[in-house]
């Protein structure tokens, strides 16, 4: 993992912040399935043994701190092998994204790493891919299992225990608000796997406490524009909210202005928390507006280019790698370790 923006931060000011890394278990190996494929090849397509691939690379969108991070290090990953990248940025549109990832099919690259808008919205082109006989895998988020099966139409997914990070930021509101608190809940895009499981997650974990009452949920498309607009309207109906549960770091940014035009102070007033790590999320949370933010690491380059050269080797690929920060504990501090000001691992 890189840390070079952490270092960036004065040891001072990082004093007052608490700093814990995610303890998710680490990856390991799996199994290459075979038989039963496609067309002519196997399920998932067989992928050849070389020193340099051509890697597809469909994005979904690039447009915030998280997402240009996970773009970037697939790029550095593939550059540091000497492999090329066919790039292509979707602009969160699903549509956009099944076409881009056609006209990757169409320049035969090796294999494909997708980063899916949505669970079904990519569906249709995952299938093509393996009938194309070329293999994929998901980065970041998930498709839907109904429909794909991963060691099947795809190699693995790579990425985050969501319902794990909604249930981190659960458990430290319901901590620091002693389980009393009026929610609002900023979703991320709908059908997304990240807002599917950041909010099962969340809302699980708070059921049982019935002073911790949800009372406005909406989709903010994980985007500070989307998300401030979003809650300037919702603050009209719900003047009493006491608490924000953002899932990414932008839609807490968003929330927090819509807070401050309100004339509401956020981490006074109104607490807010959220999920990803942003830089300018640690700096809300060192000022005291934000609570918290759970680490959700966006470095995926890594352990996609560590899947592609062991499936091509045989080895065995597990069908979903999670993905980890790989740096724990700041000053001393261990998992749990719950404050008012917190951050689960820095990776922005
Ligand atoms: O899929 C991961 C999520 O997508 C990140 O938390 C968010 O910032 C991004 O848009």
């Amino acid at each position: 993992m890189n840390h070079r923006g952490f270092l960036r931060f004065s040891l001072p000011a990082m004093m007052g912040v608490l700093i814990l890394g995610t303890l998710f278990t680490a990856c390991g190996g799996g199994s290459t399935a075979s038989g039963g494929g496609s067309g002519s090849c196997s399920s998932p397509p067989p992928l050849a043994k070389k020193a340099h691939y051509r890697i597809g690379f469909s994005q979904e969108v690039n447009n915030a701190p998280w997402r240009i991070a996970e773009t970037t290090s697939i790029e550095e990953e593939a550059s540091k092998n000497g492999d090329t990248v066919i790039y292509t940025d979707a602009q969160n549109s699903d549509s956009k994204q099944v076409s881009d990832i056609q006209s990757i099919i169409a320049q035969h690259p090796d294999v494909i790493l997708i980063a899916p808008l949505t669970e079904d919205g990519e569906v249709s082109a995952i299938k093509q891919a393996a009938a194309a006989c070329i293999p994929v895998i998901l980065v970041d988020r998930d498709a839907n299992h109904s429909k794909v099966t991963p060691g099947k139409d795809y190699i693995t997914f790579i990425g985050s225990d969501f319902i794990k990070q909604g249930q981190r930021v659960a458990d430290w509101m319901i901590n620091a608000t002693k389980g009393t608190a009026k929610i609002i809940e900023l979703q991320g895009t709908t059908g997304s796997s990240p807002a599917i499981n950041r909010t099962k997650g969340f809302n699980d974990e708070i059921a049982s406490h019935s002073g911790m009452q949800i009372i406005a949920a909406q989709d903010a498309n994980f985007d500070r524009a989307t998300a401030l607009k979003v809650m300037q309207t919702l603050l009209q109906s719900h003047p009493n909210v006491t608490a924000v549960y953002a899932e990414n770091d932008e839609m807490a940014l968003g929330a927090m202005d819509a807070l401050k035009a309100a004339g509401k102070q956020p981490g006074k007033d109104v607490i807010v928390a959220s999920i990803d790590g942003e830089n300018a999320a640690l700096q809300a949370i060192m000022a005291g507006q934000e609570g918290v933010s759970v680490q959700s690491n966006p470095r995926m380059g890594p352990d996609a280019f560590q899947v592609i050269n062991d499936y091509a080797s045989g080895k065995t690929i597990p069908n979903w790698v999670v993905s980890v920060c790989q740096w724990s504990g700041f000053l001393g501090c261990q998992f749990p370790c719950y404050n008012t000001r917190q951050i689960y691992c820095r990776v922005l």
